[in-house]
């Protein structure tokens, strides 16, 4: 389940199990273990509704009964790229469905004063043209790592990125909506605002912090 919302490009997924997830996620009570666990949960749900519109090409195998005309992948060319550090956890979900993914990784950090994007890290796969892209990161907020990471990989010649949130501010997708072209946003809650320090009200604190127990 899932529902276009305000723009083409975003889906909200609404699906039970999200939301039900989601809920245990936010809640100040839960531990890091738990946090991880849940991250990687909702990441291959996430995964599951982003790869919906991936290509299938017939093929026939030999079941112990008869023959099957059966599909597979077209392409099985996908790239998951985590921005580090919190997009880490999302990773491990996505390559539970697409192992044959390959993993790219692209380090960025909130300034605390600007809040604006530094990167520190990049490393991607060589054909990054070639591959259907999965950029992770579980918070939208004011979307500046968001956008850098999606205007990088596309200068970097990417032409289809898919962006998976699990929460997403109202100002980061329009950020990203407005400065990056061609790109496809999924998130499991659109939240109400972001705070004085840019954290997204309600959302679920530090999303990094609470993946890896630092403060
Ligand atoms: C968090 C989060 C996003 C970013 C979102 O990372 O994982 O990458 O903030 O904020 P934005 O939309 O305003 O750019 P953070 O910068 O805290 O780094 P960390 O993952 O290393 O903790
Ligand atoms: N980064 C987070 O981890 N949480 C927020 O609410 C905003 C940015």
């Amino acid at each position: 389940m899932s529902r276009e919302v305000g723009h083409p490009n975003v889906v909200e997924m609404d699906h039970p199990l999200i939301q039900h997830k989601l809920s245990i996620l936010r809640d100040v009570g839960t531990g890091a273990k738990e946090f991880r666990e849940l991250v990687k949960e909702l990441a291959m749900l996430m995964a599951y509704e982003a790869t919906r519109d991936f290509k299938l090409t017939r093929t026939t195998v030999t079941t112990p009964v008869a023959d099957a005309s059966t599909y597979v992948l077209a392409g099985k060319k996908v790239a998951v790229i985590p921005i580090l550090r919190a997009g880490l956890g999302m990773a491990d979900g996505v390559l539970e469905l697409i192992p044959a993914a390959k993993v790219g990784h692209i380090g960025l950090y909130r300034d605390p004063e600007t809040l604006a994007p530094v990167e520190y890290y990049c490393k991607l796969p060589d054909d990054i043209g070639e591959r259907d892209i999965l950029i992770v990161d579980p918070m939208l907020a004011t979307g500046g790592s968001a956008a850098a990471a999606v205007q990088f990989l596309q200068e970097k010649g990417a032409i289809s990125v898919k962006l998976l949130v699990i929460i997403a501010s109202p100002e980061g997708i329009q950020e990203v909506v407005e400065s990056c072209d061609d790109v496809r946003i999924y998130t499991c809650a659109i939240d109400s605002h972001l705070n004085d320090h840019g954290y997204i009200v309600p959302g679920l604190g530090d999303a990094g912090d609470r993946l890896f127990g630092t403060r």
